[in-house]
């Protein structure tokens, strides 16, 4: 059989070791793999490498992804994949695993839809994949922001200040909730459930009132950027707070352990559904297990935010 994988979208800590699990497991069960270069838009352009077992050496700690990735909003609408498939027919390929988030499964979707025989799994920092509880580059995007939310609490405790952090998650809040969570920040903005100014306000006074040094605000960049968030509740309160947009860094760095093993147990997983002459399949985590579900309801839904985890946060925010 003769495997092609590529990793499409933005890169996630992770993408690495999930390619190098597909090319192992790949050549393990005797497959012919092929990596295809940029993503989509590389396979519309046909760009393709073979990998043997010394191609993936080393990668496993490694943040981005060796094959590049790209977004390609021409196969989106339509238009890249006659080019796609003609790729596919020249290279030969009897299968695809498709590594990337939300864009990548729905266009995952519309190559199965053409007769291609693929297989998608999650790797996005933004966890926004509906069908996975997690996706390839959370954890390690959680703890980068973890990471960074603690260091710009040091200097908030030393100057008795508020900070307002914004933080990537496109139109979700998944990456933020998580953060804030992690972090104990006192709000968290996501743009799933709305929270009024005034609560923001009357959260920093009371944390005054309280003696508090400092407050950290987490905002998901799908909601206000973080200088707009600064000035509403200068607004509103008069208070004065400082403001950290984190950026890319927070998609760069060497995967956890977490996000090693996943990306290893999913891309293995991948090439034995399409060993097994399987395709349109989506393959997750629920719980610890590996799930499989169909790509077309995964390419359709829209992953919702985990509301004990919001509630949790209230909670603990009081
Ligand atoms: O999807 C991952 C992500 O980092 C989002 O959180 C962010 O909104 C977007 O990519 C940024 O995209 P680009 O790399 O194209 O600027």
């Amino acid at each position: 059989m003769h495997l092609g994988v590529l990793t499409s979208g933005g890169d996630a800590p992770g993408m690495n070791a999930a390619i190098r699990a597909v090319v192992r497991a790949g050549i393990f069960n005797s497959c012919r793999v092929t990596g295809i270069r940029r993503g989509l838009l590389g396979l519309m352009a046909g760009e393709a490498q073979p990998m043997d077992l010394g191609s993936v050496a080393d990668i496993i700690y490694r943040g981005g992804t060796i094959l590049h990735t790209g977004r390609s909003p021409d196969f989106q609408n339509g238009q890249g994949l006659p080019s796609a498939l003609e790729a596919v027919r020249a290279l030969g390929l009897d299968g695809l695993v498709v590594i990337g988030g939300d864009g990548s499964a729905r266009a995952a979707l519309k190559l199965a839809q053409a007769g291609v025989r693929v297989v998608a799994i999650p790797a996005t920092i933004d966890n926004d994949v509906p069908g996975s509880d997690d996706s390839i580059g959370f954890d390690t995007a959680v703890n980068t922001i973890a990471g960074s939310v603690d260091r710009v609490r040091d200097t908030a405790t030393a100057l008795e200040r508020g900070f307002v952090i914004e933080v990537m998650g496109r139109d979700s809040g998944h990456l933020a909730l998580a953060a804030g969570v992690a972090t104990g920040a006192e709000s968290i903005l996501i743009p799933e459930f709305p929270t009024s100014m005034d609560l923001v306000c009357q959260r920093l006074k009371r944390g005054l009132e309280r003696n508090k040094l400092h407050s950290i605000i987490i905002v998901a960049e799908g909601v206000a950027p973080a200088q707009v968030v600064a000035d509403q509740v200068k607004e509103k309160s008069g208070m004065e707070l400082r403001v950290t947009v984190l950026g890319y860094v927070q998609r760069g760095g060497s995967p956890t352990a977490a996000d090693r093993i996943l990306a290893s147990r999913l891309g293995e997983h991948a090439v034995e559904v399409l060993l097994a002459a399987r395709h349109g399949i989506f393959i997750g985590t629920r719980g610890n297990q590996t799930v499989e579900c169909d790509l077309e309801q995964v390419a359709r839904a829209r992953k919702e935010i985990d509301q004990a985890m919001f509630r949790l946060a209230h909670v603990l925010s009081i």
